[in-house]
């Protein structure tokens, strides 16, 4: 229990409401690889899933409470593995689920919430006031019957009525919550009428004394991060947020941004965190690899040209002294543009090294592919940066859903003549598959090629590329998300309204031959969706014949 009046305990809900951002479908080993960075970060909360949603969901909720929260704290700023928390709606199966789930970390919580605007308990809970507050009464206190950590939050508090809240969340007090969080679900209020809220739930919430307050903000109207500092300032003691502020809709509250404001401005607030700021930098880019969702080159911290100084003017004030136009330096959040990692006569052992201080946890059989990565690209390219080896290791990754892998390809294009590419795929069945195909350019080509082969028909929806670094030598980074196409029914529920939503599938791949990179990132995603459509079929077949 943290007794120290100025600590803001950071929450993480990358894995579970930033999960829900469309495209943002995560493998079970990309999440477990999440937590444990998430772990080093320093969060002191990581909200690891939703565990109802399906047997996945609760599996991968479950590894992370046993591997991550159970992590040695001597490998972890705070001393401390995190709580691990399982989201739970107000119903005893949902609750039941986030217990099973979570119930073998060291520290578990579990995380229940109920709508409290009129809006909602009208048209989406179809309830009265009063059986609301009922609701809550009995359901907090199940979960208290099984945990003794237990948050509630009354969702879309940001449209409720405040005298209701008083009630609502002084019954969830006495019913046994420790963590009142208080959301702002859909991103409507401003900075000044959030922090009045939390001002006046702290003032008429009887026994609000004996829990944390907590603040949940969504950005719709890009206020998400000032909405929570206005709440921090009004006394809540917990931030709920996420990696690069994925989640629904415009995202959640961004992670960086947070702990970045609270560190810098740190007159201004008075406040500390447990994060280990250096870290920001390397979950960033994890995130967005793994998710498929690239960073905006102007995203606050950790955006490409947060801290590039490109005018002149500005280039000849940062030579005369840092401070003039920088505010933070890049190293406080772990950027460090060109360092130099490893040479081309760097061997194993300091390759295993550098990844174990960058927080990849590898198989010597992982590692050795790896290794092999990095002699051909050490072989092409001068310096070897940590942006590099984390591109080839978050390349490298999860090959556990792997249905279908590149084997070869070659490409033809330019001006003269049609785009062609031949593809050679190694398919489910250990055999080589070889075709080729014309397109519109070469990545088009490739696509048509894997398509032929893996027959998986798509919505590409977004294709993205970048360099890791500068140079000519650079590697290309491809993410894409796609969309199975036919009326095909991959589904993901969504824990506020019940509804099953069509999922993407976002892939990431890496290498100095951008051409390469796309059919790896197309892979990717194409071997998600091939291992979720292979879920959804066994489950409906577990239905239809259930165990005697
Ligand atoms: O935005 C929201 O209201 C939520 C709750 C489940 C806390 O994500
Ligand atoms: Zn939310």
């Amino acid at each position: 229990m943290i007794s120290n009046p100025n600590y803001v305990r950071i929450f993480d809900t990358t894995l579970r409401d930033g999960e829900q951002s469309p495209g943002a479908s995560l493998t079970s080993s990309e999440k477990l690889e999440i937590a444990r960075n998430l772990a080093r970060l320093g969060v002191d909360v990581i909200e690891a899933g939703f565990p109802a949603a399906s047997p996945d969901d609760f599996e991968a909720v479950r590894r992370i409470a046993i591997e991550v929260g159970n992590m040695r704290p001597d490998d972890l700023p705070s001393g401390r593995p995190p709580i691990i928390c399982g989201l739970a709606r107000a119903t005893k199966g949902d609750i039941d689920a986030a217990w099973g789930a979570v119930r073998e970390a060291a520290h578990p919580r579990i995380h229940t919430f109920l709508a409290t605007s009129p809006i909602h308990m009208k048209h989406k809970l179809r309830m009265d006031p009063e059986e609301v507050v009922e609701r809550v009464r009995q359901m907090v206190a199940y979960a208290r019957s099984l945990c003794e950590d237990v948050e509630f939050s009354p969702e879309d508090a940001g449209r409720s009525d405040p005298e209701f809240l008083y009630l609502v969340l002084g019954e969830a007090i006495k019913a046994g919550a420790t963590t009142l969080n208080i959301p702002d679900t859909v991103g409507y209020t401003t900075p000044d009428e959030f922090g009045r809220l939390i001002e006046g739930i702290i003032a008429n919430t009887p026994g609000i004394e004996n829990v944390v307050v907590s603040v949940h903000c969504h950005n719709d109207l890009g206020l998400a991060t000032a909405n929570t500092l206005a709440g921090i300032r009004a006394g809540a003691r917990q931030a709920e947020v996420t990696i690069n502020g994925i989640g629904e809709r415009a995202g959640n509250t961004s992670l960086e941004e947070v702990v970045m404001a609270l560190k810098t401005r740190y007159p201004v607030f008075g406040l500390e965190t447990g994060i280990d700021t250096t870290q920001i930098t390397r979950l960033s880019r994890m995130v967005s690899n793994y998710t498929g969702i690239p960073v905006q080159p102007n995203k606050a911290i950790v955006g490409a040209n947060a801290f590039a100084h490109e005018a002149g003017i500005h280039q000849d004030g940062m030579l005369k002294h840092n401070n003039t136009y920088e505010i933070m330096r890049p190293e406080a959040v772990g950027l460090h543009r060109s360092r130099l990692v490893l040479g081309k006569h760097s061997g194993r052992h300091a390759l295993r090294v550098r990844l174990e201080e960058l927080g990849y946890e590898l198989s010597d059989e992982e590692v050795n592919a790896v290794f092999k990565r990095f002699k051909e690209l050490a072989d092409k390219k001068k310096t070897i940066t940590d942006a590099d080896l984390e591109a080839l290791v978050e390349d490298q990754m999860d090959t556990s859903e792997a249905f279908y892998k590149l084997d070869g390809l070659q490409v033809a294009c330019g001006t003269m003549g049609m785009p062609t590419a031949t593809v050679r795929l190694i398919g489910p069945d250990g055999e080589a598959h070889l075709h080729a195909a014309i397109g519109t350019g070469p990545v088009d080509a490739t696509y048509k090629a894997i398509d032929a082969i893996v027959r998986a028909p798509n919505t590409l929806l977004e294709f993205n590329v970048h360099a890791v670094t500068e140079g000519i030598d650079a590697i290309g980074e491809v993410t894409v998300r796609l969309q199975p196409e036919n009326g095909e029914v991959i589904t993901r529920t969504s824990p506020q309204n019940g509804h099953a939503r069509t999922r993407t599938f976002g892939g990431y791949g890496a290498d100095t031959d951008i051409i390469v990179a796309s059919a790896k990132a197309y892979l990717a995603a194409l071997n998600k969706m091939l291992a979720a459509r292979q879920r959804v079929e066994a489950a409906e077949i577990a239905v239809q014949q259930p165990s005697a």
